[in-house]
């Protein structure tokens, strides 16, 4: 998704736009674009690469400037359509987030006013609008621009002549960073992680007027007064550390991101969520909404809630949910979102919020727009997620649903004696599935000639299917679908055959003697065969034609160590394609339109 970077300082401002760019681009983009102004404004921007960009563009010698990575929406990735856009005079460049509703009707104005277009963006309205409304004054004339706007946005605008940048936002993230003599925008976090860790998140509506020695933030004409955070993340954080991708090294760290994640939690007297307490107060359901990963994430929360608390729980998709028609109003909602801005899941929030429901946040970044809107925030303590493909994420909300269900467990004593001491035990168990990566490389290398492959579980596994599915297809770009294992034979029996391999997870609970005879009718297909089994199954090595073994643990707890393992077969399987595994093609990190 589009990424936002500005800066106004001592130093050449074009270097850091193109170091910031750079740490944005996890983010997805298919243009990128850089202005500067040194007297008048230069911008140098095409459908190209932030590497090539820094190669190719002409020393820009400016200390205040903006830049962006786009995502096509409006308009082809092309030279034209990539931001900074310009007003009619080339004294206004605006970098644009969001998406502009009422286009047609101000362009169309806008032209009958005698401005000119270049581009098929909606974004180039802005920097018309600014030019329109500018009476000597910049944020007044942002501000008379944003009035008769309708979407949403994050813009940051430059101006020749004013010592200034102009940085705006609604429903789409931006931040302030503030430094020594020079302060920064960004629309996330780790775009200035290499310069500093103070950060203003603005808020809705907010407008920031930003100078080297000066923040000043606006709000209906008045100035309002922010609260500085600090960021937690280290920069260390935001890169590879030596593995050859995000992804590989995301996946590494799960260990570490159980232990932090619970240890946030356990070390609390306080209930995470005091579900009891909501229960008095009238809440009769549970409700989680998500998207993508994280929706498989809530998709294994529903087993684990309704095993651990015998409570009925409804999973939807949030770009689904407004299709719905149920009656919410003494409802618990939780919404996973791990970067707290997928647009599906904030427009999801504010309908469950409008019809009075409890609105529960599990995020990962901390101010991130889903933590404004709902009631409470849990936070993940998975640190920054640069790999498009979510992987820690997963596990770290996971560890929050484990939790949640775990306190108010209706499982007797020696359960939940015995799944306290497994939650504990788990950060070595998830270590032993990356120790054991040589079966997975071998089994990777296996799939990588194929073009087609299904995933397929039981019970609290079938999302874990789900979810290995999505990953192997999002990196390695072969397609792959997760299956229920019992709905094989209701048509895609068809497509199996000795170029449709299935990998099988087979779990030791209450699904593996059915899970056995799946594997059966699907060699009888002669579909080549690998089985994901816990340590100690002596029966699958002589139905499966490989099996990556993975330890034993509590079933409840199975989605953990077998989607680790799946994460691993995902990524070395789209090395062994060549495919650019963190950045895969038309996907972004973080989803910010509908
Ligand atoms: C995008 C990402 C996925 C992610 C999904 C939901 O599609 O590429 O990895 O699972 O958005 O993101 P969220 O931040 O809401 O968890």
């Amino acid at each position: 998704m589009c990424g936002i970077v500005g800066y106004i300082g001592e130093k050449q401002a074009q270097s850091f736009l193109v170091n910031s760019l750079r740490r944005l681009e996890y983010r997805g983009y298919d243009s990128c674009g850089i202005a500067v102004a040194d007297g008048s404004i230069e911008v140098y921007k095409d459908a190209i690469r932030v590497e090539t960009l820094e190669r190719v563009a002409p020393q820009l010698g400016g200390k205040v400037g903006i830049g962006h990575t786009r995502w096509a929406t409006c308009g082809g990735p092309s030279q034209v359509n990539a931001h900074p856009h310009c007003d009619c005079t080339g004294n206004i460049a605006v970098v644009h987030n969001g998406v502009i509703n009422n286009l047609q009707g101000l362009k169309q104005q806008l032209i009958s006013e005698g401005h000119n277009f270049v581009s098929e963006t909606d974004t180039e309205v802005i920097p018309h609008l600014i030019e329109k409304y500018y009476n000597g004054n910049l944020e007044k004339a942002v501000e008379a621009a944003l009035r008769v706007v309708e979407g949403s946005y994050a813009i940051v605008v430059l101006m020749a002549g004013e010592p200034k940048l102009v940085a705006a936002r609604k429903d789409s993230p931006l931040i302030i960073g503030i430094g020594d003599r020079e302060n920064f925008i960004a629309s996330d976090v780790p775009a200035i992680l290499d310069y500093t860790n103070r950060v203003i998140y603005l808020e809705e509506g907010d407008i920031g007027v930003v100078t080297k020695d000066s923040i000043k933030i606006r709000r209906d004409g008045t100035e309002v007064d922010r609260e500085e955070h600090k960021v937690l993340w280290s920069i260390e954080e935001a890169q590879k550390a030596g593995y050859e991708h995000f992804m590989l090294k995301e996946i590494h760290e799960q260990p570490k991101v159980i232990r932090d994640t619970l240890g946030e939690y356990t070390s609390s007297a306080e209930p995470v969520v005091d579900l009891m307490r909501l229960r008095d107060e009238g809440i009769e359901s549970m409700l989680i909404l998500a998207c993508g990963t994280s929706y498989h994430a809530a998709l294994v929360g529903k087993y684990i809630v309704e095993e651990l608390l015998r409570i009925p729980m409804m999973v939807e998709i949030a770009s689904e949910f407004s299709y719905y028609g149920q009656t919410l109003a003494r409802t618990l909602a939780i919404v996973i979102t791990q970067s707290g801005e997928t647009a599906d899941s904030l427009k999801a929030m504010k309908r469950l919020k409008e019809v009075g429901c409890r609105v529960v946040a599990i995020a990962n970044v901390v101010g991130s727009s889903a933590s404004r809107i709902a009631d409470q925030t849990i936070y993940t303590k998975a640190g920054p997620e640069i790999s498009v493909a979510a992987t820690k994420s997963f596990t770290a909300q996971l560890m929050v649903l484990y939790w949640l269900a775990i306190g108010y467990s209706k499982a007797d004593a020696r359960r939940l004696a015995s799944m306290l001491l497994e939650l504990r035990q788990l950060p070595s168990k998830v270590q032993q599935v990356l120790d054991n990566e040589d079966i997975i490389l071998q089994c990777a290398r296996y799939l990588s000639k194929y073009e087609n492959v299904f995933f397929i579980g039981r019970g609290i596994n079938f999302p874990v299917a789900l979810e290995g599915a999505l990953k192997l297809k999002e990196v390695s770009y072969i397609h792959a679908e997760g299956y229920a294992a019992g709905e094989l034979k209701h048509g895609p029996f068809a497509l199996l055959g000795e170029n449709t391999p299935v990998i099988a997870i087979v779990a030791r609970d209450n699904t593996y003697e059915a899970m056995l005879s799946n594997i059966k009718e699907i060699k009888a297909r002669k579909s080549p065969l690998i089985a994901l089994a816990e340590e100690g199954d002596e029966v699958i090595g002589s139905l499966a034609d490989s099996v990556i073994t993975v330890p034993q643990v509590d079933a409840i707890f199975s989605p953990v160590v077998n989607a680790v393992a799946l994460q691993l077969l995902a990524y070395y399987t789209a090395k062994e394609r060549g495919c650019p595994i963190d950045f895969p093609r038309n996907l972004a990190k973080s989803v910010t339109v509908e």
